[in-house]
């Protein structure tokens, strides 16, 4: 039997993964998904109950577990705090103690929701991008770091570093990825102006040259990269990049699908549990009215029961309810409908 470790976390992180939690009660019970649900204080949660955002029992229970569904982390109330005692740092512990490099966030577009975007209809139809974003390296961990000095003389570092070795393994997601879909990678860095980025080309057009001859590899800059999403989309299939890039970019590009509230994510590593998440926010401003949407969460589910799970088979029937019920009409706030989170939940159990 399976574990999946639920880590609600923060905000609208326990509401959307409660939908969540239905969704994989509910295959248990009728779809054969052998599977046990756990579950652990995360993030914010965790500071105020045990002074850290990640104990390390709920890491060991993550290291141990078959894949962990985590919610949302940070708000208002920790933002004050130093770092290392935030909510957010737990979350790039976790990302870091489980090993989990390469993040995978789809972008792409439900036909019943194409009139939600903000970009015209016709340049988001059929919006597939997927993105695999560096997870566990670059200026999110790189050393040394810090804040020191006095008046004028303080000074802010962080260090934007990446290992060739780094820079291999997740292009080869990317590129292993390419070959169950068009065979596409673009790659997207500033090489023009930083070494790192210079480094990060190098390897990835050597790996593709060496192992890869039957992708199509471009190399953009980032910036471009930012403009050419708005621009024209639907030109781009993968987009490999680093931390910080991809955390960017793949926000703008969730955007242009119409909400956050609809993507999911997977984060995985060589081997072990992979780290799910739906890719939008603790949302404090929504946080406990039963509003937010957990069509992400629940979609990050079918990630988890296709990429860790193995049954890609349910991943398609969770992944056909949630598009069923969008196109029934089912719609949150946040899609300019008036469902509750619950209601949008029973609804996409309804399409099961
Ligand atoms: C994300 C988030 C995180 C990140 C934060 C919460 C640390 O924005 O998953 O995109 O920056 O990676
Ligand atoms: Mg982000």
């Amino acid at each position: 039997m399976a574990t999946l470790l639920l880590l609600p976390g923060d905000g609208i992180g326990p509401e959307v993964t409660a939908q969540a939690r239905r969704v994989a009660e509910r295959l248990s019970a009728t779809a054969g998904l052998d599977v046990t649900l756990a579950e652990a204080r995360f993030g914010g949660a965790a500071i105020d109950a045990d002074g850290v955002p990640l104990t390390q029992a709920t890491l060991a229970a993550a290291r141990a577990a078959d894949a962990v569904l985590m919610g949302a982390v940070g708000g208002p109330q920790w933002a004050g705090q130093p770092y290392d005692k935030r909510p957010e740092a737990g979350l790039l512990a976790l990302r870091a103690g489980m090993g989990v490099f390469a993040n995978l966030r789809p972008a792409r577009t439900f036909a019943a929701l194409a009139a939600a975007s903000t970009l015209k209809p016709e340049v988001v139809a059929g919006l597939d991008i997927l993105f695999v974003r560096e997870l566990t390296g670059g200026v999110y961990f790189g050393e040394p770091r810090g804040i020191s000095g006095e008046g004028d003389a303080r000074r802010g570092v962080n260090t934007h570093l990446y290992t060739a070795a780094e820079i291999r393994r997740v292009a080869r997601v990317a590129f292993d990825l390419a070959r169950g879909r068009s065979r596409r990678v673009a790659s997207a860095d500033k090489a023009n102006v930083m070494e790192a980025g210079l480094l990060w080309r190098e390897e990835v057009q050597a790996l593709r040259d060496a192992e890869y001859p039957d992708v199509a590899l471009t190399h953009i800059l980032a910036d471009n990269c930012a403009m050419q999403l708005v621009r024209a989309p639907t030109q781009f299939d993968i987009i490999l990049t680093d931390n910080l890039f991809g955390d960017i970019l793949s926000d703008q590009a969730a955007m242009l699908t119409g909400s956050l509230g609809m993507l999911p994510s997977a984060a995985l590593g060589a081997g072990g549990p992979g780290l799910y998440e739906p890719i939008h926010g603790s949302a404090p401003d929504i946080a406990g009215r039963g509003v937010a949407n957990p069509c992400a969460a629940i979609l990050s589910l079918a990630m988890a029961l296709r990429y860790s799970l193995r049954r890609p088979d349910l991943a398609v029937r969770v992944e056909g309810a949630v598009e069923a019920a969008l196109d029934a009409g089912a719609r949150t706030r946040d899609l300019g409908g008036t469902l509750t989170t619950a209601a949008m939940g029973e609804a996409v159990l309804a399409g099961l």
